[in-house]
């Protein structure tokens, strides 16, 4: 028998067990495997479930049994996270988790002790909710070298985004729905400040490029200066607004990974992902492009991505199956945002598109603009020299977002 534990059972953690205990029989059955659920470890009580019997307060128990193979760690946060997945990972026990903050901040060293202790260390659940994303990048895609990805990696900014924008809902609104459906964070100024796409990408990159990317490299900007006048415009010229994670290999062999909202343009299906839904574009050298689409967050389609780590570490007993990358001492090999080349949107108050044709040779101004306003598409330079230019504007700038 495989016995697994759950840490913590809060959305994610109770949807795991909800969805073990809902296809058990068929999970076992189809896949071989002979899992059974062992303890479910919180300190709150949860009295009057038909699983209540599995409850525990104490690490140990889950440590001292060793018929517990496989660990799903669903508490979220790196404290007490780190120290309960190390202890496991030292017993020789797989860790499954969804927790991107630990991945993105211990991600390098979690791993490399799995391997050393001959168990894995597996995080599909981390990134894209439901997606298959992880296993792909590391797995399927592995013959080829991969060149960009981009996406929208958190639901719960892209499900207020398309409330916001498609429904006219306020922000607050919108974000408290987000809260009850669970796809936020306990402290969601990590979903709208864009920190936990930060750490998704940071996920990403570090499995991609195979060096710790760790949060404080990335640039990173949220959702919370985006306003309706700017998403008027974008969808009367053919853009809509979305969050976007995205990383890519520069031809100097850097990679420049950023965390900020994007006009994308309609001819791209990622302006046509919304809700909750995530939406991922990966490139590379052989397949060209493939697209991730799915459920980024909620109850069951996080504990599905959870789940199948467990059976994948029930299956595969003794093999190692985690990615690998190396640690990183220096953000050397991560290029400024500053010095990339960019389009940018624009919209200026109190300033004339012959004033702003001036400043931004190669313009493209943008239909549906206010009396007294301004709004553009700038020619494709550098960002820090799109920045020199708009300083003659100091005071007049209303909205500034990247094209994609
Ligand atoms: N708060 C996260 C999101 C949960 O909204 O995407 C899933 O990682």
């Amino acid at each position: 028998m495989s016995k697994f534990a759950v840490m913590g059972h809060g959305v994610v953690g109770s949807g795991t067990v909800e969805l073990f205990l809902k296809n058990k029989e068929r999970i076992n059955s189809r896949q071989g495997t002979d899992l059974e659920l062992g303890y479910i470890l919180d300190i709150r009580d949860f009295p009057g479930l038909p699983y209540s019997d599995r409850f525990t307060k104490d690490i140990n128990d889950i440590l001292n049994d060793d018929d517990v193979t496989v660990v799903a760690e669903v508490m979220g946060g790196v404290n007490p996270a780190f120290d309960f997945v190390k202890k496991c990972l030292e017993r020789g026990k797989s860790v499954c988790t969804s927790n991107k903050e630990l991945v993105a901040k211990k991600g390098a060293e979690l791993i490399a002790l799995a391997k050393a202790h001959n168990c894995n260390f597996l995080f599909e659940a981390s990134t894209g909710g439901a997606i298959p994303l992880i296993r792909p990048l590391h797995k399927d895609l592995a013959g080829n070298e991969i060149t960009a990805v981009e996406g929208i990696l958190n639901g719960t900014t892209n499900y207020i985004l398309t409330q916001m924008i498609e429904h006219s809902t306020p922000f607050e609104k919108a974000l408290s729905d987000a809260q009850a459906k669970g796809y936020a964070e306990k402290d969601p100024t990590a979903d709208v400040e864009g920190h936990d796409a930060c750490r998704k990408i940071c996920i990403i990159s570090s499995l991609v490029y195979g060096k710790h990317v760790y949060p404080d490299s990335v640039h990173t900007e949220g959702i919370t200066k985006i306003t309706a006048a700017d998403a008027a415009y974008a969808k009367a010229n053919g853009y809509a607004v979305k969050l976007i994670g995205s990383v890519k290999k520069l031809d100097d062999g850097r990679i420049f990974p950023l965390v900020a909202p994007r006009f994308v343009p309609f001819s791209n299906q990622l302006a046509f992902v919304n809700d909750v839904f995530n939406g991922v574009m990966v490139y590379g050298n052989g397949f060209d492009e493939v697209m991730f689409y799915g459920k980024g967050a909620g109850k069951l389609p996080t504990a599905s991505a959870v789940l199948g780590d467990v059976i994948e570490c029930a299956e595969t007993k003794g093999t190692i199956l985690s990615a690998t990358w190396e640690d990183s001492t220096d953000d050397s090999f991560i290029a400024d945002y500053r010095d990339q080349k960019v389009r940018m949107y624009i919209r200026l108050i109190g300033v004339t598109e012959s004033e702003a044709s001036k400043a931004f040779p190669g313009a493209e101004f943008l239909k549906g603009a206010k009396d007294g306003e301004t709004a553009f598409i700038t020619a494709e330079e550098k960002e820090s020299a799109i920045n020199d230019r708009l300083e003659a504007f100091d005071g007049f700038v209303a909205g500034k977002i990247r094209v994609l």
